[in-house]
């Protein structure tokens, strides 16, 4: 077992060695990882570093305020909102790779307007080992990045060799809320994954809504502590319902709750079906445009834990 307070220090005390009195910047998204990396290098190099939130407009329901009131008085901190420009850039575009891809660029235009102005050398990075594992394979860290814009910054990882409980741990010792800590695992495109064909202003509402109850119900009888992750998805599929006396022709919602050690594998668990009843029922009643909810049932192979 990793010795916590060791870890701490011994990695404040490499940040401190590796970025001295030059400027840092690490993307801040709220999420353990970031958070935790944040805190670390602040503690290294205080002010010189500069977490920038960069706020795409796929987050969940009050995330934005939840993070900008968690860390404006903590670090040197930045909120950008982009989501405008995220959304104008994905119109029309339904391919998940292709949207994939379009949000990673818009990303780091964002980021890299923001870095110039500050003149940082080194990027701060949250990568955590099951990342590198599983996107690469290999074990050595690149040392430095060129941005498109031909910003060049060299790249400290932290918690590079950590895993999720690890980093948990970590961040329960540097003084983070349980919320925070706690908080399932949220992919950096954000809901723009949880909703399959084109993503529009309305079909994101619905998901925002839809992931919004599916997190209060799982909450409130603490499921929580047992899932990695649970939320729910909006097909590109409308489905007759009725609705009152009248004929309705709405989305199927998709809710997709699952277990995982570090998501490499997932699994279904044997879910309290009054809690899919109820989730069902609030997600038809309250999200306009929503006629049909059905659960996921499938594990992590073959399937993966989201749907694009
Ligand atoms: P999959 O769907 O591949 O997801 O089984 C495994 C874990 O990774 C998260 N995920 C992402 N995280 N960018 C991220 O930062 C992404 O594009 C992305 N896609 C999936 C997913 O939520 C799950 O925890």
């Amino acid at each position: 077992m990793l010795k916590l307070n060791n870890f701490i220090e011994n990695s404040i005390e490499e940040v401190k060695n590796k970025i001295r009195d030059e400027k840092a910047i690490i993307a801040l998204s709220g999420g353990v990882d970031s958070s935790v990396c944040s805190v670390i290098v602040e503690n290294a190099i205080g002010d010189n570093l500069t977490a920038i939130f960069v706020d795409h407009g796929f987050l969940r329901e009050g995330e934005a305020d939840e993070v900008v009131n968690m860390f404006k008085n903590m670090l040197n901190f930045k909120y950008i909102d982009a989501s405008e420009e995220f959304l104008k850039g994905l119109e029309g575009v339904v391919d998940p790779e292709e949207k994939r891809k379009i949000i990673g660029k818009i990303f780091v235009d964002v980021f890299e307007r923001e870095a110039e102005k500050i003149q940082a050398k080194f990027l701060v990075q949250g990568t955590i080992a099951p990342d590198w594992i599983e996107s690469e394979g290999k074990i050595k860290s690149h040392h430095n990045l060129s941005l498109p814009g031909g910003m060049v910054l060299n790249i400290v990882e932290p918690i590079r060799e950590l895993y999720k409980d690890e980093v948990r741990n970590i961040g329960r010792n540097l003084g983070l809320p349980d919320e925070l800590v706690d908080r399932q695992p949220f992919p950096g495109p954000g809901l723009a994954v949880r909703i399959i064909g084109e993503i529009t202003k309305e079909k994101l509402d619905i998901t925002i809504k839809a992931n919004h109850i599916v997190t209060e119900e799982v909450e409130k009888i603490g499921l929580n502590k047992d899932l990695w992750q649970y939320f729910a998805v909006l097909t590109d599929s409308k489905v007759t319902g009725v609705k009152g006396d009248q004929r309705d022709f709405g989305y199927l919602v998709v809710i997709r709750m699952v277990a995982s050690l570090d998501a490499m594998t997932a699994e279904v668990p044997e879910l309290p079906w009054n809690l899919i009843k109820t989730i069902s029922k609030r997600i038809t009643s309250e999200v306009s445009d929503v006629s049909h909810v059905s659960l996921s049932v499938s594990d992590k192979p073959p399937s993966t834990i989201e749907f694009t």
